[in-house]
């Protein structure tokens, strides 16, 4: 919440059927803090009108380049230079296409090309059918709006208006709200590859039963999307849990510590930072029983025997890029007590860089945490705050570490 507090964004509309979803869109910047001015074209009053979104945004919409409310009559030139971004959602094929080629013979295409190219960034949400937006003409407009500096959306997957199925939908309105909310972050990691583990494993005991922890995965989930804003390619790997994966992120589902360590292998020889995030079980069931185990009535209780995991974060520290320093890895301390001696040790015993520690019973499942950051030269407090905001925070941290 509040994410885009002090930020101004136009947010213009199209012509298409997505514009429906710009109403959802307008509701959600302000939502989070943002003051949003809509501007429409004529072919977007088609779809919703200026009424709904004024009523949204809480500010009179503009549609014409002769609207004579401002006193200079110049409304591309005032409301372009009062924006952090102009928003285009929905972008229609056409609109891209008169962007591409400078034309000005509206108000919001005029003030495109009328904003100041260094401050005030254009970011596009396409929405269109399947076939326009495969059609090389539609893509070479992208590519090319793409070089001129514009930001331009990924299109969602699915069923369309038209009743076809494909490529093209905009994308929903939370997620350009991610999109927009990433885009303003610092890009500290751009080029790094970065991954990370989360939650907890599942160690089965039969087929129906097994050994697991409250690990929720927030953490780590919230470390893959600030590390994603930040500009790195990130891959999760999770363990089970219900989270939404994070805009931008590549997902691998894992279920058992051998299932996790595996993945994390495979996935850190193209790594340049490893996050440990996950709890990974210490121990497992020694063989997991292939049918379910059944009460024989004799009141006799099943004898368990563990077998020690292996310790994924170790692995991968040890091995030879974790030991040269090509691999940054940086490990996460799960403590109930003693937070700074205990973070202090695993430091040292992981052979890590960077060791952040937390204390477990307050941090698991919970939406906020606080965070101990121990390296060799000492440690620092990460006062407690929601887990994205941490997160971004640690990301920082790291990328001062892992700047070459
Ligand atoms: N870790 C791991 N593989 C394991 C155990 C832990 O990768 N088999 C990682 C965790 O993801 C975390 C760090 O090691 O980054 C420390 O985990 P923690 O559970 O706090 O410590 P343990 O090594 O399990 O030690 P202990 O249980 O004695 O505190």
């Amino acid at each position: 919440m509040n994410e885009l507090i002090g930020k101004h964004i136009v947010l213009g509309l199209t012509g298409g059927i997505a514009c429906f979803k710009a109403a959802e869109l307008c509701r959600a910047l302000i939502k989070e803090g943002a003051t949003v001015q809509v501007v429409m074209t004529e072919a977007a009053e088609h779809f919703i009108t200026p009424v709904t979104m004024q009523a949204l945004s809480q500010r009179p919409v503009y549609g014409s380049q002769w609207d004579a409310r401002e006193s200079n009559n110049m409304p591309h030139i005032n409301l372009s230079r009062e924006a952090d971004a102009i928003l285009i959602a929905p972008c229609s094929a056409d609109f891209m296409a008169k962007l591409l080629h400078g034309r000005a013979d509206d108000l919001l295409s005029l003030m495109c090309l009328a904003r100041p190219l260094q401050t005030v960034p254009l970011l596009l949400a396409p929405a269109m059918n399947r076939e326009m937006w495969a059609h090389p003409a539609n893509q070479r407009n992208v590519a090319q709006l793409k070089a001129d500096g514009a930001t331009v959306f990924d299109v969602g997957q699915g069923d369309q208006a038209c009743g076809e199925t494909g490529d093209g939908r905009m994308l929903e309105a939370s997620e350009i709200l991610e999109e927009l909310i990433a885009f303003f972050q610092p890009k500290t990691l751009i080029g790094h590859q970065v991954l990370v583990t989360a939650g907890p494993t599942y160690e089965a005991i039969d087929p129906v039963r097994g050994i697991t922890n409250l690990s929720s995965g927030k953490m780590g989930f919230a470390i893959a999307r600030a590390a994603r804003e930040a500009g790195a390619s990130v891959t999760l790997v999770a363990g089970p849990v219900h989270l939404p994966t994070p805009r931008g992120v590549t997902r691998v589902n894992v279920s058992s510590a051998l299932n996790m360590l595996e993945a994390s292998v495979q996935h850190a020889s193209a790594a340049t930072i490893f996050v440990a995030t996950a709890a990974v079980a210490d121990w497992r069931p020694a063989h997991a029983a292939d049918q379910k185990i059944k009460k024989d009535g004799s009141g006799e209780v099943p004898q368990l025997t563990f077998v020690e995991n292996p310790d994924i974060l170790a692995t991968l520290a040890q091995s030879p890029r974790g030991r040269s320093g090509e691999l940054y890895c940086v490990g996460f301390a799960a403590e109930s007590q003693d937070l700074l001696i205990n973070s202090q040790s695993k430091l040292v015993r992981k052979g890590v860089p960077l060791l952040v520690g937390n204390i477990g019973p307050a941090t698991f499942g919970q939406d906020d945490n606080a965070l101990l950051l121990v390296d060799a030269q000492g440690h620092k407090e990460l006062p407690r705050a929601s887990k994205l905001a941490l997160a971004r925070q640690l990301i920082s941290e790291i990328s001062i570490r892992t700047q070459v």
